[in-house]
């Protein structure tokens, strides 16, 4: 574990600046396609991420942590953040597992640019049958965008492909959990809390709160999982 360089008020100042990194970047992923130099700026943005998930101080500078900021430029960075929370506390902490997952979860929605503006703009639940087939596709546009960017993780591929997985209720391909690739259960737990967060207007700490009082999705998740992500947000003095 890394050792703790930042205070929390410069742990503050790191996480708004790595959100706006991330802004910018997916920004430009978004805009003109996903190539072998913004993927290299995705990989380092990932590995700042989880430098600073280890840091001391982090659970507190997330506490005013707050993104409403209109999808997909910046949600994704919650979703890399929560994903990385997970993983160290399921002590899945090898570098190749924290790039899969950091750069999976900044990626995961990639596949939206493939998508008509009307399906874009409009929520799953209000699509027509035929505009739901097409916003299903995302995870499968996403998966061939990164498979064409030999520096991305081949595991990048699954993440992308199955975040939407979950208890046999999800797309593409309605897989129960013992089905799903483990790294992308992480993601898709962390889209849906990150998801939560913009719908209840609250931030993680207090989100997680009324996130978890909700028994019918959390049965929707592998329980180790679901554990995982409520321990990560408590401080864990010894283990750092
Ligand atoms: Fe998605
Ligand atoms: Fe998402």
């Amino acid at each position: 574990m890394k050792v703790t360089q930042y205070g929390e008020g410069a742990c503050r100042d790191r996480l708004e600046h790595l959100r706006s990194q991330a802004h910018e970047i997916l920004g430009e992923i978004y805009n003109s396609g996903l190539d072998h130099l913004n993927a290299q700026k995705i990989i380092a943005l990932a590995s700042d991420i989880s430098d600073l998930v280890d840091e001391r101080d982090f659970t507190s500078a997330l506490r005013e942590f707050q993104d409403y900021a209109p999808y997909p430029l910046t949600h994704p960075f919650m979703v890399a953040i929560l994903g990385l929370m997970i993983c160290k506390k399921l002590d899945w902490n090898t570098d190749r597992t924290l790039l899969a997952v950091g750069v999976g979860a900044l990626l995961h929605d990639v596949g939206m640019t493939k998508l008509p503006e009307r399906v874009i703009a409009t929520h799953p639940n209000d699509l027509s049958p035929e505009d739901l087939i097409q916003y299903h596709k995302h995870c499968e546009h996403g998966m061939n965008i990164v498979a064409a960017v030999p520096s991305i993780p081949v595991a990048v591929q699954q993440i992308v492909y199955q975040h939407h997985e979950y208890s046999a209720k999800g797309f593409p391909h309605g897989l129960n959990n013992l089905k799903v690739y483990p790294l992308a259960k992480v993601v898709c737990l962390s889209d849906r809390f990150a998801r939560f967060l913009i719908l209840n207007q609250v931030g993680p700490i207090d989100g997680l709160k009324k996130f978890v009082a909700s028994k019918e999705e959390l049965r929707l998740h592998d329980p180790e999982i679901v554990r995982a992500f409520i321990k990560s947000f408590i401080k864990d003095e010894k283990a750092r």
